[in-house]
């Protein structure tokens, strides 16, 4: 098997070469062709080229690696051997909109954890990378770890669940939770691409994340890049969460169980109120 450091420095080249690619074709004939795998999940003809041209890309020189990715959508939950983990365009509801927060996210992980990622918003030309134990880094400068913010001060920035699909008692909480975060943060934001949202936390544009209903290819990359600058990340009770968990909160350690805190209250008392 072909060591980690190979299949980053690929991962680092064809996320790079697809991204500027995409903003090649969106500057010159962006024609776009949009369709609708449900109801309200866009996709675009790009989310599918850029999807299938990594995918024939990593396979030629990784033969023996798995995928695990949005348009594909393979039922893995565990990961047995190197797999790739990847959103051809995370963020497509801005992308066919042209709001330009939008990006290709690919990650590599394997049994021992997430190995490798990057993001890359080509429209801003930013670029976030890690790879596991050799820090995170923006546009080829290594980013600082993050420090201690308290919660007032705080810049959080969390996701709505979309999809109509979802019960109004999700929507509700999430809707509720960022009232509540508004209320006892500096401010919340709401920018639409889960990927970008954990990058912009470990490059301190954010302090904090959190969001309900996510899929590993919307956090993989994000995960590594924000853990790398000592991030960490908690389900809404406040344990540790990982790529496969439906909920996240992603920050310093103590603004993370801080932010873990107040969802745990507001849980309470919906609670309370359904019983009472
Ligand atoms: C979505 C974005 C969004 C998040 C959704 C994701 P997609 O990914 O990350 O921020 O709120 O949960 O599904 O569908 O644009 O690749």
């Amino acid at each position: 098997m072909k060591d980690v450091t190979q299949r980053f420095e690929c991962l680092l080249k064809y996320i790079k070469y697809e991204g500027l690619k995409l903003k090649h074709q969106l500057n010159h004939q962006p024609n776009l062709k949009v369709s609708y795998k449900a109801q309200d999940d866009l996709v675009t003809q790009y989310d599918l080229a850029i999807e299938k041209a990594l995918i024939e890309k990593i396979q030629k020189e990784f033969p023996e690696d798995a995928f695990l990715t949005e348009e594909t959508r393979q039922s893995i939950s565990k990961i047995e051997r190197p797999t790739w983990i990847i959103d051809p365009i995370d963020g497509t509801t801005n992308f066919v909109h042209g709001y330009p927060f939008f990006c290709l996210s690919v990650a590599l992980a394997t049994p021992q954890g997430i190995m490798a990622g990057a993001v890359y918003n080509p429209i801003l030309n930013e670029y976030f990378s890690a790879l596991k134990g050799h820090g995170a880094y923006f546009n080829n400068r290594r980013l600082p770890q993050l420090s201690a913010e308290l919660q007032k001060k705080a810049l959080l920035v969390t996701g709505f669940p979309y999809r109509k699909k979802v019960t109004e008692e999700k929507l509700t909480f999430a809707i509720s939770l960022f009232a509540q975060f508004q209320a006892k943060s500096q401010a919340v934001r709401r920018d639409g691409s889960a990927a970008l949202d954990l990058c912009y936390v470990a490059a301190g544009r954010f302090s904090g994340f959190f969001e309900l209903g996510l899929h590993p290819w919307d956090i993989a990359a994000g995960l590594l890049i924000s853990s790398e600058v000592g991030a960490i990340h908690l389900d809404y009770s406040a344990q540790p969460t990982s790529l496969f968990g439906k909920e996240l909160i992603c920050a310093h350690p103590k603004l993370a169980n801080s932010i873990a805190q107040e969802i745990q209250i507001l849980n309470e008392k919906i609670e309370q109120k359904k019983s009472s």
